[in-house]
């Protein structure tokens, strides 16, 4: 299976960046594998300077299918190296989503020579017991390398099903209080924690989510670590967990565990959400990075099932992960949650710029000029002060009339994201609905934009973000500024190109 296209044979035969940048809808500082089906990240860990990506991967199609974990690895999680395929299936079923970590004390033995073992645990799907109308079809099983990742053992299956479908997932962290590893996985529409000395034997803790969160699909993806809150010494445990096909996807649960049970902090009526686009799923964060103990590293698979096997395909479909993100802990108030933003990483990728300033909006602002020669990638911020208006916000568009456009509803105190006429739309009735999110203070918003040819991801403030894939027919090389009902200050707008992530 060719995907090694960064393998130093192929290099100056088959310039991977020039190759890249002419496919029309290929994003050039978003991560895709070189051709065919991605979904989940998966496996992420750091280990001797490398961040390494594994995912979902089916490499014999566009669609989903019997998956393996492809793997990449990077430096600074911007710039990324295909490697060759890491997990096949095999007679225990096909390579479902999981999480690796690396057992530096050799708690499971498997140490052999002088790197640590990086210990993967994934979920092990069996076509044939699921054809069969099994519900057991699913369980956790495990892989180690001892090179760096570079080569993968199987070390066989170590818990199996209970007689519970949609039993996966595992997401592996070593427990300090208690010394143990701790394995979160789904089940159905609740999450169950299971805890190991070895990685090998493993004891089942607790199951949490009966009561709470958002139940509108099943549970998948689970995440649960401690982080400390930005600028005190409290420290908060986070569960995230994805559900299918939730809108928005990401939950989140802020509560304690004491290495035996989650205990949220109160029975949240509203669930938290990590982000409000639709195109955000699956995502975890890093194993083992080089971060404060306030930080954790977050990326997520650029897509959503409702339409994931159906969006244009344009004969190379493959699938994109959003942008490599922080995530920290805020206290507001009395109140905890989650922001993300960009890895400052990203900024070393900008090049030429232009900048606007100071200018008054009452209206509409054409700016096209900004963004008209970026070939449809780029980065840009946005510096609003709002000064009486009532509906204010950004568009970008072609010359087809199609649009992206972002609203801030002061009077409704709402956020909307609109691409009802974004591009391509009609291949999934919902892809034209509006993602919204409440959001009290509009007073002065500060935006950062990130679009990439099929993608558009907006942080807010430095506190919530919309990331949502967009099928322009040509891309947008049209923005504007308007205001509605009053005027607004346009302070700054600053825009950059930004190099491709693959190598020349
Ligand atoms: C989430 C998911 C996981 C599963 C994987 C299969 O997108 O459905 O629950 O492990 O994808 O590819």
């Amino acid at each position: 299976v060719a995907i090694s296209c960064s393998t130093k044979e192929q290099k100056g035969i088959n310039n991977q960046q020039q190759r890249f940048s002419a496919e029309k809808y290929r994003p050039q500082f978003h991560f895709s594998p070189e051709a065919h089906w991605m979904n989940d990240p998966n496996g992420m860990v750091y280990y001797e300077g490398e961040y390494h990506l594994f995912y979902q991967y089916y490499p014999n199609a566009t669609v989903w299918g019997p998956m393996h974990w492809g793997h990449a690895v990077s430096s600074d999680l911007v710039t990324w190296d295909h490697l060759p395929i890491a997990l096949y299936p095999d007679s225990l079923g096909y390579i479902f989503s999981g999480s690796t970590v690396v057992d530096t004390a050799n708690s499971s033995g498997l140490k052999i020579g002088d790197e640590d073992p990086l210990v993967a645990l994934f979920t092990y799907s069996n076509p044939e017991w699921e054809k069969a109308g099994r519900n057991d079809y699913q369980y956790q099983g495990m892989a180690y390398s001892n090179d760096k990742g570079r080569t993968w053992e199987k070390y066989g299956v170590v818990i199996s099903n209970p007689g519970q479908k949609d039993f996966r997932d595992p997401k592996v962290i070593w427990h300090e209080g208690s010394q143990k590893w701790i394995m979160t996985i789904v089940a159905g529409q609740h999450a169950e924690f299971y805890s190991s000395p070895d990685l090998k034997n493993w004891k089942k803790e607790s199951e949490f989510g009966y009561e709470v969160g958002d139940h509108s699909g099943v549970w998948e993806c689970p995440d649960l670590f401690p982080i400390k809150v930005k600028g005190s010494d409290e420290t908060k445990w986070v569960l995230l967990v994805s559900v299918q096909p939730g809108n928005p996807p990401v939950q989140y649960f802020i509560g304690a565990f004491d290495g035996t049970t989650f205990t949220p902090d109160n029975t949240q009526s509203v669930p938290k959400y990590l982000d409000y686009g639709w195109d955000n799923y699956a995502g975890v964060t890093w194993a083992n990075t080089p971060v404060g103990d306030d930080e954790k590293l977050f990326i997520g698979w650029m897509s959503n099932w409702r339409y994931a096997e159906k969006i244009p395909d344009y004969g190379f479909r493959r699938g994109v992960m959003t942008l490599p993100r922080k995530v920290s802990m805020v206290k507001r108030g009395n109140q905890y949650k989650l922001i993300s933003s960009p890895v400052e990483q990203l900024e070393k990728l900008r090049k030429e710029n232009q900048t606007v300033s100071e200018m008054n909006c009452d209206g509409e602002v054409k700016l096209d000029r900004l963004v008209e020669n970026r070939e449809g990638s780029f980065e840009m911020e946005i510096d609003i002060n709002n000064k009486s208006s009532r509906n204010f916000g950004f568009k970008l568009s072609n010359a087809l009339g199609e649009q992206f456009v972002f609203t801030c509803d002061v009077e409704n105190k709402r956020i909307y994201i609109d691409r009802s006429k974004s591009g391509v739309t009609s291949f999934h009735d919902e892809f034209i609905n509006q993602n919204s999110m409440e959001y009290l203070n509009f007073g002065n918003m500060k935006l950062r934009v990130f679009y990439d040819r099929t993608s558009v991801e907006v942080f807010i403030n430095g506190d919530e973000v919309f990331t949502n894939l967009v099928f322009p027919n040509e891309v947008y090389k049209e923005f504007e500024v308007f205001s509605k009902g009053g005027s607004i200050e346009l302070q700054r707008c600053e825009v950059w190109s930004l190099n491709p992530i693959w190598e020349p």
